[in-house]
């Protein structure tokens, strides 16, 4: 990737830019109403073990919502956390490690025989690896986790007619993408997939590369799910800007105490951070859209290479080529 403009191309510009983001003039999409409440829907969503996806599960079950907690790790004791604060006891937990194909496709036998189908799933799990590192199934583990997973996940969520479509709401497919998807010139077509050696210097950068792919996919799914102008799924995606998570967790010791610092001082709290989720998630006012994309709570245009079908097109298919090698078919 070539591009001399770059503004997330190291962890330093990036936290530079997403506190700088904060200081921008936003006007609000809204707020939540009070009577925007999730009584008897079911909520999946991954990552809400820590940070933004924690705090979000707290926030679901307060509105009403059965909540589905699909993590890596915290079972039992993030779930009682959320269900301590939140005063419901409608909050389940799943395990998945979804850099692991087999655990995705595990995960979705255990979705559909708890709880049938979901309302509304939320793909948020991420990770900022300090170095390329392989899967299981030899894949680079970020390019996995980003991308990769959410791909198989929603599509077998959709082949195993997973979610709910009972004719009132719409189901929501949410997803967590980041600013940084604008910083990618270009879609690398040539290697995709390929596993390619990165250090810390470039991981900032690979995770940009990952969420343009999530959100171009994220239009893509908009378009094919509803064809013909007709709205069946709505799929949004957010930017929460920076949050005071786990996300540095990788970067190198001698900076963390550093960073701790600026990401209290500077970053939003996850609780104030997953605003836009929830909106997402909960609110009337995005009832029947067929695609959305907010950073923070102000709507924007996602970057024009991920909205571009051509683009969209051509991931879908190289995506589900790649898949064939690891006999994964959507
Ligand atoms: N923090 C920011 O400034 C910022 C800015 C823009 C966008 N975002 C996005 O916000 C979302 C949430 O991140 P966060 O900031 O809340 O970071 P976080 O505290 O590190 O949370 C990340 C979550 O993803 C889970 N995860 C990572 N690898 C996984 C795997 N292989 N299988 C299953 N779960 C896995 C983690 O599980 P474990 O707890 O088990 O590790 C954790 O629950 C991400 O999509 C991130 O890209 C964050």
């Amino acid at each position: 990737m070539t591009n001399r403009k770059q503004k997330y191309n190291n962890p330093f510009t990036a936290t530079y830019k997403g506190i700088s983001d904060l200081f921008k003039k936003q006007e609000r999409v809204g707020t939540l109403n009070p009577d925007n409440r999730l009584d008897g829907k079911k909520v999946l969503i991954t990552g809400s073990s820590s940070g933004l996806g924690l705090a979000t599960a707290k926030d679901l079950a307060r509105l009403g919502a059965e909540v589905i907690m699909a993590v890596r790790s915290g079972i039992p004791e993030k779930g009682e956390e959320v269900k301590k604060a939140s005063g419901s006891e409608k909050v389940h937990m799943l395990h998945v490690d979804l850099s692991d194909f087999d655990s995705i496709k595990s995960l979705i036998k255990e979705v559909k025989s708890q709880f049938e189908k979901v309302d509304i799933l939320i793909c948020n799990a991420a990770v900022v690896s300090k170095e390329a590192r392989k899967t299981r199934h030899g894949v680079e583990e970020m390019f996995s986790v980003n991308y990769l997973a959410k791909f198989v996940f929603v599509n077998l969520m959709l082949k195993e007619d997973l979610f709910i479509k009972d004719g009132n709401d719409l189901p929501r497919i949410i997803f967590v993408s980041s600013e940084s998807h604008r910083n990618p010139d270009e879609f690398e077509w040539d290697d995709f997939g390929k596993f390619k050696e990165y250090g810390m210097g470039k991981s900032v950068e690979r995770y940009g590369y990952y969420k343009l792919l999530m959100t171009t996919f994220s239009q893509e799914l908009s378009r094919r799910l509803n064809p013909n102008q007709k709205t069946e799924y709505s799929v949004f995606a957010l930017c929460p800007g920076p949050v005071n998570s786990n996300i540095a967790r990788e970067a190198p010791a001698i900076f963390q105490p550093l960073m701790k610092l600026v990401f209290r001082a500077f970053f939003r709290s996850p609780e104030q951070a997953c605003e836009p989720v929830v909106y997402l998630a909960a609110s009337k006012d995005v009832e029947g859209k067929a695609t959305d994309y907010l950073f923070l709570m102000s709507r924007k245009p996602v970057d024009e290479k991920a909205v571009d079908p051509k683009n969209g097109g051509r991931l879908w298919k190289v995506t589900e080529e790649l898949l064939k090698n690891y006999k994964i078919e959507i």
